[in-house]
């Protein structure tokens, strides 16, 4: 159905498929009926308490659930739980300890296996290594890792004894770095000789090196070996992170930790200006991540192997590989490359070596695999498979359901999950025994937590596009932004009085289905209708031909806007230009028909996978590109722009 003509985002987008969990899936879950959701509903605190008190040991008892001061919140007040504690040592103690955390698995395929009780006591080693460089409770401490064990036992020790970490991902620039650490005032630097991507080893030492030269607070950094690459250490600053752990003593008591003790931080660059150090905090957080991790997951200890493919320099990698699933008692599989070396079936050769069920991934990898093509699962044995899931991005339907039939077979519920560094957990999401999904839908907000769409005024509406606000605190809700709490309410607080603002546009469906639109800063107007970038890319991708689209709104003298199209087909495929045009205005109307579309081989992606739309706009306004360092592959784009000046036709 099309939005009326003063919509604030046009509802332009149809789809009407309909997935119930199967009776197979239903049969074993932990959840199949509405008993959460209504307790969520009921009371939202009574519903956090209960689950922090089920799912956490806590050393000291809270007086008070939540205290909320517009627009700081405080959760679990006067409790005390140490989160490493909760991560490793219950499990332990409970007789665990030899429970696989980690089935690791290096780029070049080398192995390790890692227990729980492992984990504890590298931890525990590893704490008291910290301690003896003089890290105290309350300091901040930059890892600058590849994704090995050690990058899990840095943050477990850091929390272990009330450091906050702060994690940058790998790929990062030295400066990029350097900005980081400056803005924390980190005091140590824990990072690597190098790691492995794409066949070859990328130094981290040297950019660290680079890092620290600019960063007056750093006085030791730590360096894993894990390349073996040559490095060159400076004496009384730089050590060996085995060597410190061979001298350091075996145990180190977990101590309590106040709840809203800061846990980390970790940097978002958002759309502009510096990076904003995203703040949280202890009992909260660890509160939210667990719950949503259990049942989201539907996660059941005994029967499950769990991955999540991403960074653990990105939050998802914080809250849903290290604290969410360790919280859990989980076993997880950690992968330190690249999809596609040494062939395009690495994912599912790792999904079927390892008995993978639990699969959560990004909506660019699930296009990227859809374009390498449906032979490369194919060739694996992907049975295991119970659950999937997706973050990061709108699942266009088209990916969904390749999701779903190809990978899935068509048994596994698939879970599209919205949420944010800011939120620290997830927000929006089906419960898997429970909701009937629709594909490219996140669908509702989870058991106690609240969300409403709201037009330009701030006026709730309940159908239709518009802005996604959440209205109520949740655990896992960003403390503030570090150093600036005036930046802080002014990023969060100020375009709807009184609610969180997302910077994400959405819509409800006549069933009450939300469905994400994309950042706000994307949507186009074209004549006076503001359209969604994410819908004209599910309609493009929904082409046979088409692997990925992205669309962008150009400077237009007759329409304000004009949409500009960029279009990577699937291997092998050609289409038409004019044949993709009237795709579009088939599947969502005439209005959201691109002007132009560019065929490109590839898209400008950040590193954490999400479509540059400012650089596209750069392209497609003739402007000249601006700062290209967060770019994956930077190459990308002078390709594009040698495309956009071979003058397109239009019909
Ligand atoms: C932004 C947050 C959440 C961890 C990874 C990204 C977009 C995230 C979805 C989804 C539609 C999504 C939003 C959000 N996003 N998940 N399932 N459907 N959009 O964390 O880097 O802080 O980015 O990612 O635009 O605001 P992040």
């Amino acid at each position: 159905m099309a939005g009326s003509d003063d919509a604030t985002i046009q509802d332009l987008g149809h789809e009407s498929r309909k997935f119930p969990p199967s009776a197979e899936f239903v049969a074993t879950t932990l959840v199949a009926d509405s008993s959460l959701h209504d307790e969520g509903r009921r009371d939202y605190e009574g519903f956090w308490a209960r689950h922090a008190g089920e799912l956490l040991s806590w050393s000291k008892p809270w007086h008070t659930i939540c205290e909320w001061k517009l627009p700081f919140v405080k959760w679990f007040i006067g409790g005390e739980l140490n989160v490493s504690y909760n991560c490793l040592d219950r499990h332990v103690l409970a007789g665990h300890g030899h429970k696989v955390a980690f089935y690791w698995e290096g780029e070049p395929g080398d192995t390790r296996v890692v227990t729980y009780q492992e984990l504890l006591d590298e931890t525990q080693k590893f704490a008291n290594a910290l301690r003896s460089l003089g890290v105290q409770k309350g300091d901040r401490i930059n890892i600058y890792l590849p994704m090995i064990p050690e990058a899990a036992v840095a943050m477990l020790a850091c929390a272990r004894i009330g450091a906050a970490h702060s994690v940058v991902f790998g790929g990062f620039s030295a400066q990029a770095l350097a900005d980081r650490i400056n803005d924390a005032s980190a005091k140590v630097l824990i990072t690597a000789d190098g790691g492995w991507r794409r066949g070859e080893i990328f130094p981290l030492k040297p950019q660290a090196d680079a890092a620290v030269e600019y960063t007056p607070t750093i006085e030791h950094v730590v360096v894993v070996r894990r390349g073996g690459n040559e490095v060159a250490m400076q004496a009384g600053r730089d050590h060996w992170y085995h060597e410190l752990l061979a001298q350091a003593a075996p145990t180190c008591p977990a101590e309590p930790m106040d709840a809203e003790q800061l846990l980390f931080l970790l940097y978002t660059s958002g759309t502009t200006g510096k990076p904003k150090g995203i703040m949280h905090t202890t009992g909260g957080y660890l509160t939210h991540v667990a719950t949503t991790f259990k049942y989201a997951f539907d996660h059941q200890p005994d029967r499950d192997v769990f991955w999540c493919t991403a960074d653990v320099g990105w939050v998802t990698g914080h809250s849903y590989i290290v604290y969410g699933p360790l919280a859990n008692g989980a076993t997880q599989v950690m992968y330190e490359g690249v999809p596609n070396y040494p062939a395009n079936d690495r994912v599912w050769s790792l999904i079927d070596k390892y008995k993978v069920t639990i699969f959560y991934t990004a909506p660019t990898a699930i296009r990227t695999y859809m374009k390498w093509g449906a032979q490369e699962p194919a060739k694996h044995d992907l049975s295991s498979l119970r659950l999937l899931g997706s973050v990061g991005e709108p699942i266009n339907p088209e990916a969904w359901i390749w999701y779903q039939e190809t990978i899935g077979h068509g048994r596994c519920p698939i879970i599209d999950t919205w949420w944010q560094t800011e939120t620290g957990g997830m927000m929006i999401s089906p419960l898997p025994g429970v909701t009937i999904t629709k594909p490219g839908s996140a669908t509702h907000p989870l058991p106690g937590i609240a969300a409403e769409v709201v037009d330009e005024a701030g006026n709730t509406i309940t159908r239709g596009g518009g802005y996604l606000t959440l209205t109520q605190p949740w655990p896992g809700m960003l403390r503030g932004i570090w150093g600036d709490p005036e930046r802080y309410r002014e990023t969060y607080w100020s375009r709807f009085p009184g609610r969180y603002f997302a910077g994400d546009g959405a819509k409800l469906d006549e069933d009450g289905y939300l469905w994400l639109l994309g950042r706000v800063d994307d949507v186009m107007n074209v004549s006076g209708h503001r359209i969604s970038t994410t819908e004209v890319e599910s309609a493009l991708v929904s082409h046979p031909s088409v692997a990925e689209a992205a669309v962008v709104g150009a400077n237009d003298a007759t329409t304000g806007q004009a949409i500009i199209a960029y279009v990577t087909l699937r291997g092998g495929l050609s289409v038409d230009e004019k044949v993709l045009r009237d795709h579009v205005a088939k599947e969502i109307g005439a209005i959201a028909k691109p002007k132009t579309i560019y065929f490109t081989p590839d898209l400008p992606k950040t590193r954490s996978g999400k479509i540059m739309r400012r650089l596209l706009r750069d392209v497609a306004e003739g402007r000249n590109l601006g700062d290209t360092t967060t770019l994956a592959d930077a190459s990308v784009v002078t390709e594009l722009q040698r495309r956009a000046t071979d003058s397109p036709s239009e019909d």
